[in-house]
């Protein structure tokens, strides 16, 4: 199981720049790269293809989106389908992340919905999981967890490839706030996510990637990155410069 360093660009970055920060990554991390590593750029809709375009032929390197709608095509204004993101170049997707549920107000049930659709349409999927701060002090962790594990992953296969299939714990009071989870409760985390896909998949959960995500940085990403059930790391701020980002990518 190749561990996954993935840079989510939210709403940042021309085509111009995208492309130019992802030809930078490749060629800061090129010969360099752990083989047991793989690195993904999700940018958006827009810069998709010309970061498809810049990675061509760079080992080692995946093509992500942010978002997408359930449905193959029609009268969904402003919406855009997992075969159209195929077609430029990207193999994965985000489902769950906290601002779609959080800002955008997208609901369990939408979660699960997309989920197990871009699966179905042949996408990778990262599944964003993670509790508020209110949560967390509530000790709802793990019925939250359970929550959105359970409605996100309601409808996917059980045999589903879980080499596409893969949880992100991201805890919402860690994402952009330069408060990182500590390890202790990076562990807690990750350990019940393994054991509820163990739970819902059997065997193959083992090989299903779990990352984590919430202000990951050079100076913390190897010691998250060598704890217990943290497959990769889902990282937004740093991923925004290829030289910050590939010091976590070589960490
Ligand atoms: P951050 O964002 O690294 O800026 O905290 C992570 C994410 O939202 O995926």
């Amino acid at each position: 199981m190749k561990k996954l360093f993935a840079a989510n660009w939210k709403m940042h970055k021309t085509t111009f720049e995208a492309r130019q920060t992802a030809a930078e990554l490749a060629g800061l991390v090129s010969g360099k790269l752990k083989a047991d590593r793989e690195v993904m750029i999700l940018p958006t809709f827009t810069a998709l293809a010309p970061v498809a375009e810049a990675l061509r032929g760079a080992a080692s390197f995946l093509v992500g989106a942010q978002n997408f709608y359930p449905q193959k095509q029609g009268a969904f204004t402003g919406e855009i389908s997992p075969g159209m993101l195929l077609d430029v170049g990207a193999s994965f997707a985000l489902t769950g992340h906290s601002e779609r549920r959080h800002v955008l107000g997208e609901t369990d049930a939408m979660v699960g919905l997309k989920t197990a659709f871009g699966l179905e349409s042949g996408l990778g999927i990262i599944l964003c999981v993670g509790e508020k701060l209110e949560e967390r002090k509530a000790d709802e962790l793990e019925s939250v967890l359970e929550r959105q594990i359970r409605a996100g992953l309601r409808d996917v296969a059980v045999d589903v490839d879980p080499q596409r299939l893969v949880l992100a714990y991201e805890p919402v009071w860690a994402i952009g706030t330069g408060l990182v989870a500590g390890a202790k409760e990076i562990l807690e985390a990750h350990a019940f996510v393994r054991r509820m896909l163990v739970e819902i998949f059997g065997l193959s959960a083992s090989q299903m990637r779990i990352l984590y995500g919430g202000s990951v940085k050079p100076d913390n990403a190897s010691e998250i990155i060598a704890l217990d059930n943290v497959d990769g790391v889902l990282v937004g701020g740093a991923s925004l410069k290829a030289d910050e980002f590939s010091r976590i990518v070589l960490a």
